[in-house]
Order: structure tokens, then sequence, then C-alpha cells
């Protein structure tokens, strides 16, 4: 089994949105350096010594540490023996952009950054519980150490009009990053937003403005090259492209998750996994499995999967194990090339197209 991509998770935040569901809490100093210690357990438990092409620094928001836990972070992420063309990311709230920090981490070898920008419209920071955006200003500082730079944009707010979505897009445009991930807000159970019933957008516009981010996006000439994400040539995230290739990665950290010989989730409690009780759920992953996992993460993609490779890994053909008759018939899959993928007009109907993968997995 090769392993090539490490996923490492920093749960703390200074602050915490009203829609944020993730695995995350208030930053604490004495928390931090705990954790750090237990971090560093974890990984020498299970790490055997790969060589790594990806490692992915995410939270919560990594960037809040100070700059004297930073520094132990990366002498922790030391073991790893990463390859030459390494691909290094840490996630940054914009709050945290300061330059001893973008400092450090060009110094540790990191060489792609991802910040959470979400909207530049201040009412709508506000609805998301969120003190700030990222600037102009800021921007210019990350860029003066990384070019290889993510911002994230959110939309799909209550009420948001057409206009201030344009707003936001042009705004996002004027920053000229190469990369660009985009998120339809979720009202995701227990959070703020949800419990004090914030109005869903209505389901046809949030379509409209998929598709009209979309279009402009490319039209400014980034790829749409997975449901959710926008690059210029040569800036796809290798990372994320492991997730979508159903490849092997570690997953280290509270509420991490991996995917080795079984696929798993770390507890989210910070006392067990302080105690060594880094495990939540573990689950096999039968050949089966595999099959699934390898059609509905690839299908993510705008180059979708590969009938050979399929063939290669699993000794059979896709449509030997998926009777997908009826969703070429119905023009929900289509096949160019040796790639079966889902048509860039369908992909707002991406989750329910998935969904029926399953229903037409063929019983062996
Ligand atoms: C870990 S955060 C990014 C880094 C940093 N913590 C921050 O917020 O600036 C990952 C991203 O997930 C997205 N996200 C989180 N919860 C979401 C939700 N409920 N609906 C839509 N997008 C969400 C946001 O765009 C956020 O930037
Ligand atoms: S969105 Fe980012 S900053 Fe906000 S609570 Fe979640 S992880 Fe923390």
């Amino acid at each position: 089994m090769e392993v090539a991509a490490v996923y490492i998770h920093i749960p703390f935040c200074h602050s915490i949105c009203s829609y944020c569901d993730f695995c995350k809490m208030y930053y604490h100093e004495e928390l931090v350096d705990d954790y750090l210690t237990a971090l560093e357990k974890e990984i020498a438990t299970y790490y055997h010594g790969e060589e790594i092409k990806t490692l992915y620094i995410g939270g919560g928001s990594p960037s809040c540490l100070s700059l004297s836990q930073l520094k132990r972070l990366f002498q922790i992420l030391d073991v790893f023996h990463l390859t030459k063309e390494r691909e290094v990311t840490i996630e940054v709230n914009p709050e945290d952009i300061e330059e001893e920090k973008l400092q450090l981490w060009k110094r540790w070898g990191v060489n792609r950054i991802s910040i959470g920008h979400e909207t530049a419209q201040a009412k709508y920071l506000a609805d998301l519980g969120r003190s700030s955006c990222l600037t102009s200003e800021a921007l210019s500082l990350v860029k003066r150490y990384f070019s290889n730079i993510n911002v994230d944009l959110m939309y799909g707010f209550a009420s948001q009009t057409k206009r201030e979505f344009l707003k936001d897009i042009f705004t996002l445009l004027s920053f000229d990053v190469p990369h660009i991930s985009t998120y339809s807000l979720i009202l995701e159970e227990h959070t703020k937003l949800y419990l004090k019933h914030y109005p869903r957008l209505d389901e046809d516009v949030d379509a409209s403005f998929y598709y009209l981010l979309s279009s402009i996006l490319e039209q400014h000439g980034y790829t749409h090259y997975e449901i959710s994400n926008f690059a210029k040539e040569g800036y796809a995230s290798n990372h994320n492209l492991t997730y979508w290739q159903n490849d092997h990665y570690y997953g280290f950290g509270l509420g991490a998750s991996g995917y080795l010989t079984t696929r798993y989730t770390n507890t989210r409690s910070l006392s067990s996994y302080c105690a060594g009780k880094y495990r939540l759920e573990e689950e096999r992953v039968t050949k089966e499995d595999a099959m699934v996992y390898e059609m509905i993460l690839g299908l993510r993609t705008a180059k979708g999967v590969s009938k050979s490779s399929f063939f290669r890994k699993f000794g059979c053909q896709i449509e030997q194990s998926f009777d997908i008759m009826e969703l070429l018939n119905q023009n929900l899959l289509e096949l160019k090339g040796d790639h079966y993928s889902i048509p860039k007009e369908k992909w707002y109907l991406e989750n329910s197209i998935l969904i029926k993968f399953l229903e037409v997995k063929r019983e062996k």
C-alpha cells in the first residue's frame, strides 16, 4: 500500500464562527501545548517513514498558534520524509496574517497558503460571526512570501442578491490568486446559525449562483477542475487530488480522518485524544467499498474516473460493477475517451447523482 499524503488537524481558533461544524475550539495556550505533545505521540505511533508528497495542515485555524507553538509544530512535522517536489499547505485565518508568521512558514518549507476569506460584505460577515475578511493589503504581504495561494469564497447567504454576489466574485478576481475554493453555505445542525433558524437561500437561486460563479471564473482563466474548486494552470491542489483519486493518506490530530488499510476518524474529545485514545471509528474497506469510493470521489472531478485505471486497480470493468446504462441515457454520466464523468451542466446535481451510484452497484 502506497501512502504519500498527510493531513494534520489543528483544532484551535481565536473566534468561533456561527456556521462552523468543524472540529475546533477556542485557542488556549496550555491546551495547545498539551495538544502538540499528544499529536507528536500519535504520529510516532502510526507513521512508518513513507515518502510524503503532500502535507496539509488544516483546522481549525493552524495560523492562530503563537510563533513558538508554530515552531514546535514544525519540529514535530520534521519527522516526515518529504519528497523534493512536496506540496505543504497551511490553512490561514485572515486575522492571523502577520509577517513573522509568514517568514516562519516559509523557513519551515510551507509552499502553499489557503486563506478563509468568505465574503467582503460586512453584513454577511456579521451573519457568519466573522470579524474580518482578506484585505488586499494583507494579501500583498502574503504574496511577498508565497505565490501558491488559495482563497475560500462562501455564498448562499439568506437574501443574498445577484448584485452582491457579483461584487464578491469581482473582489475575489482582483486578488489574482491561482486557486479558489467555493462553498455554498450549509446550515449544519447544532451550529448557531442553524439553531437561530437562519433562512436558507432559495435552491434555484443557489444553483444559478453556482453556474454564474463557474462561468465567470472560467472566463478569467480558472479551470473548474472539481465541483467546488478552480485553479489556474498548474495550481490544482495535489493534496486534495489524493482524496478524489481514492489514494491512501494519513490523518493525524483531533477529529482527523485517514485512509490506510481502513478508513478511520479520530475522536473529537480532547481529553481522550491527549490520553492516547485516538481512534473513534474505523471501517474496514472491502474491494466492493473501494470500488464505490473510486467512483463517487473521482466523479467529483472534471476529469472523472479512468476506465483503464479502474480495471488495473480492481481487475474488472466499471460497467461490470455498476449498472450505469440509465445514468448514461439520462445524460447524468458521459464517457469521454477513457474517462467517465458527470457533464458540467449537471454538477449542481452532483450529490443526487452520486447517491444514484450507490443504487446502481451490482451485487456479486
Ligand atoms: C478550516 S476553514 C478555513 C480556515 C480558517 N479556519 C478560516 O475559517 O479562515 C475551512 C473552510 O470551510 C468552509 N466552511 C466551513 N463550514 C462551512 C459551512 N457550514 N458551509 C459552507 N462552508 C463552510 C469555509 O469556507 C472555511 O473557509
Ligand atoms: S470557519 Fe474557520 S475560523 Fe471559523 S470556527 Fe471554523 S475553523 Fe474556526
